[in-house]
């Protein structure tokens, strides 16, 4: 199936997508935005996103609120979407680290009841962004594969992520729900606006932008398999129409390897920062020198086919983060994200 008989599953559609306003959700709107679906509902609490980062559109529905929030959920869940996509996340490992409970509430509990009020109003398909950049740990062969995954993990976050995959396969097995697990790895792209927490993408194009030296953990030389939003965005849709993907766990990835000090040297090229990077050292709970993802079961299952060249998709971020500098320093406060 090509991207646009996906697509086309969603038409006339109803689609819940809880944490729609991060930087996922945002580009999944808009794409599904695309065709026509009958509605679009976003449940956000805007904890770590922005409503400026949504589109105005009479066929999406914005909901500030919690999935923790039964009074909220009970409202979005009694429209009796056809898709349920649950992106929302405390995210994520440094802010697991520094709020432990926080992440154990909302990416347990959060999924929990998202999928007792499924369980009610049975969706065709009900999505959990899980994360290959977890659930594998620090050790596994490479490229990860699907078929193992670690007990050892060295944060909150990555511990609940893989509570989460256990839930989801509780749900599918016992009760019949349709589940489909994304191990997502690192995800970048339009729409994340930098933060303390966030991904490496945006803070070092925030930084050099700024002609601040970009801040490498370790040696560089630690690998990571960066994967561009559209492609996710294309595996999810794919998920939640195609049949063979039902009660399984899939890696959404890029399927390529690249060092964080060739990241740095990228994004000084693309930006003319003057700034340069330094060596920091590493976090204390870092210890995954290289992740790439085996995305043959994508492939196979999904017909996944991630397309987007690695600079290309960097550029785009750049032109995103320059054309939304207002929006973006106005959400950071004071500090203007330049930490
Ligand atoms: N971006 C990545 O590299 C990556 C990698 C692996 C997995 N994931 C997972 O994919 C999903 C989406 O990632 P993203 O990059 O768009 O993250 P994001 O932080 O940009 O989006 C998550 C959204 O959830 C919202 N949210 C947080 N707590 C909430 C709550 N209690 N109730 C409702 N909304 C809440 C946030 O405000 C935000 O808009 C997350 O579950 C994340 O853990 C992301």
């Amino acid at each position: 199936m090509d991207s646009g008989q996906v697509l086309s599953h969603y038409n006339d559609k109803k689609i819940l997508i809880t944490g729609g306003a991060g930087c996922i959700g945002s580009n999944l709107v808009r794409t599904l935005l695309s065709v026509d679906p009958a509605k679009i509902t976003v449940l956000d609490d805007f904890s770590a996103s922005f409503p400026w980062n949504l589109p105005k559109h009479p066929l999406l529905q914005v909901i500030e609120g919690s999935v923790l929030d039964e009074q909220k959920l009970k409202q979005v869940f009694y429209e009796n979407p056809d898709f349920v996509i649950h992106l929302a996340a405390h995210f994520a490992n440094q802010n697991s680290i520094d709020h432990p409970e926080t992440d154990l509430m909302v990416n347990g509990l959060g999924l929990l009841r998202v999928l007792e009020y499924s369980r009610l109003m049975e969706p065709k398909r009900v999505i959990f962004a899980g994360s290959g950049c977890s659930v594998y740990g620090s050790h596994a062969e490479i490229p990860f594969k699907e078929g193992t995954v670690s007990l050892t993990l060295d944060t909150p976050y990555q511990i609940h992520k893989l509570l989460g995959e256990l839930y989801c396969n509780h749900y599918h097995e016992i009760f019949g729900l349709p589940t489909v697990i994304g191990r997502f790895f690192n995800v970048y792209g339009p729409g994340e606006v930098p933060g303390q927490y966030r991904n490496v993408i945006p803070v070092f194009m925030w930084l050099a932008m700024h002609d601040r030296p970009l801040p490498v953990m370790g040696k560089g030389e630690e690998t990571r398999d960066f994967a561009y939003v559209d492609d996710i965005v294309d595996g999810i849709l794919r998920m939640g129409v195609i049949d063979g993907a039902v009660g399984e766990a899939m890696n959404l990835a890029s399927g390529t390897e690249t060092s964080v000090r060739s990241l740095a040297d990228l994004v000084i090229e693309i930006t003319g920062s003057k700034g340069g990077w330094i060596q920091k050292p590493k976090r204390d709970w870092d210890r995954s020198n290289r992740r790439l993802a085996s995305i043959e079961k994508a492939k196979r299952i999904l017909g996944y086919n991630p397309k987007k060249d690695f600079k290309e998709g960097l550029v785009t971020v750049y032109n995103w983060l320059e054309t939304n500098r207002e929006n973006v320093v106005e959400s950071l406060g004071p500090s203007a994200g330049l930490w």
